[in-house]
């Protein structure tokens, strides 16, 4: 028996997201209900009504939840009815060539649920990372449901279930943030404040803030950057190197997805520095130019980060764990707490630049 219940449904690229009927099917084998507590409003999301990501046209955005497991299907048992989750876009499948090598971080062959959620005339909804969580109920791969303490905050913790993991993931596992390291951070919303805490997780010591915005970087400060630069006022690269004894960074992290802000990342990097693209580009962005030369003799690593590396079942406890024992504040990324019908008004405040995350809670 499928259920009717309100979610919230990108039609048509660039036009205001809508909250509408969405039918949610019963769960198929292997597959999940999850009944949504809060989802937090992602610049992903944004990509997606902004039809920056596919053309694959309605979606149901929201993709960083937490809720309870209401149903599954046959075959499931590594969670049940009651089970508290975070949601993931990461549901390895154990036998792609990156599994079977030990690497499950860069699975190429993730879960998604095979049943479809509709619109109310049966049109297909395409779930925004393939989870869809801005709806009172949701239909994923049982493999998407990461099980965590129950003590924890829905709105808080349902952020691990991107932007805050993608931003920990990027210092701690992709740019192996370590002990004694300097890190600078270029864009400092939900994602790069999450690198920062991540970083400081890691015990790195010099910690540089970059952003455009005085608020963001006031924030950044609470999270644990010991240095900020507003780069409306300051030429970033030259504002790190001052602040690594004139050498550049161990590890610069991109967490906007814009050329010339990666061109920053790369010359404000320490020689065999390491840069991570956590930040989202648009297909028409290309790499500004950039002698190979420099490539070369700089050294280093170039890297990207597809949500942190992260391994749900492995860093969503670990991190849920750090919260409640009061070592990683994640109630501090929400800044506010809002209603499904206010989504689009969400959109508009990241926009501004007035909040770090905006979060849906049911
Ligand atoms: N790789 C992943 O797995 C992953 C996961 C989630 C989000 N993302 C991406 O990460 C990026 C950041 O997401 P977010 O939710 O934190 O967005 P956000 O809009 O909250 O934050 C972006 C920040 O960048 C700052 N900024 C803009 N231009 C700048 C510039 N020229 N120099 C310095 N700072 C600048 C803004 O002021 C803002 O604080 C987006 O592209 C998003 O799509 C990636
Ligand atoms: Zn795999
Ligand atoms: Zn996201």
């Amino acid at each position: 028996m499928s259920q009717d219940v309100r979610g919230v449904v990108a039609r048509v690229r660039g036009a205001p997201v809508e909250v509408t009927t969405v039918v949610v099917p019963d769960p198929g084998p292997g597959e999940a209900v999850v009944r949504v507590q809060a989802c937090g409003v992602c610049h992903t999301d944004l990509h997606y009504r902004e039809g920056g990501i596919t053309d694959e046209f309605p979606f149901l955005l929201g993709h960083e939840a937490a809720g309870i497991v209401e149903q599954v299907g046959a075959g499931v048992t590594d969670v049940e009815p009651g089970d508290f989750v975070i949601l993931n876009w990461r549901a390895v499948c154990g036998t792609c060539r990156a599994c079977r090598r030990g690497r499950p971080w860069y699975c190429f062959a993730t879960h998604n649920a095979a049943r479809k959620m509709t619109l109310a005339d049966g049109t297909e909804l395409s779930p925004a990372l393939g989870i869809g969580a801005f709806v009172e109920k949701t239909l994923v791969h049982a493999g998407q449901c990461t099980r965590v303490d129950p003590a924890a905050r829905p709105a808080a913790v349902g952020l691990l279930g991107c932007g805050v993991m993608a931003g920990i993931g990027a210092a701690v596992n992709t740019g192996g943030v370590s002990r004694g390291d300097s890190v600078a951070v270029i864009g400092c919303g939900g994602v790069g404040d999450g690198a920062i805490a991540g970083a400081a997780l890691a015990g790195a010591t010099t910690i540089i803030a970059v952003d455009t915005d005085p608020r963001k970087l006031e924030w950044a400060r609470g999270f644990g950057a010991t240095h900020t630069v507003n780069a409306r006022e300051t030429d970033p690269v030259e504002a790190i190197r001052e602040l690594t004894g004139g050498f550049g960074a161990d590890v610069v992290i991109e967490a906007v997805g814009r050329p010339e802000t990666w061109k920053q990342a790369f010359y404000a990097r320490d020689l065999a520095g390491t840069l991570v693209l956590v930040g989202v580009p648009t297909p028409e962005m290309k790499i500004p130019e950039l002698p190979l030369l420099d490539v070369f003799g700089r050294g280093g690593a170039l890297r990207s980060s597809w949500y942190g590396d992260c391994l749900p079942s492995r860093d969503f406890p670990m991190l849920t764990s750090l919260y409640l024992q009061g070592r990683l504040d994640l109630d501090a990324f929400v800044t506010e707490e809002i209603a499904l019908d206010q989504v689009e008004e969400a959109f508009a405040r990241m926009h501004r630049g007035d909040v770090l995350r905006s979060v849906v809670v049911f």
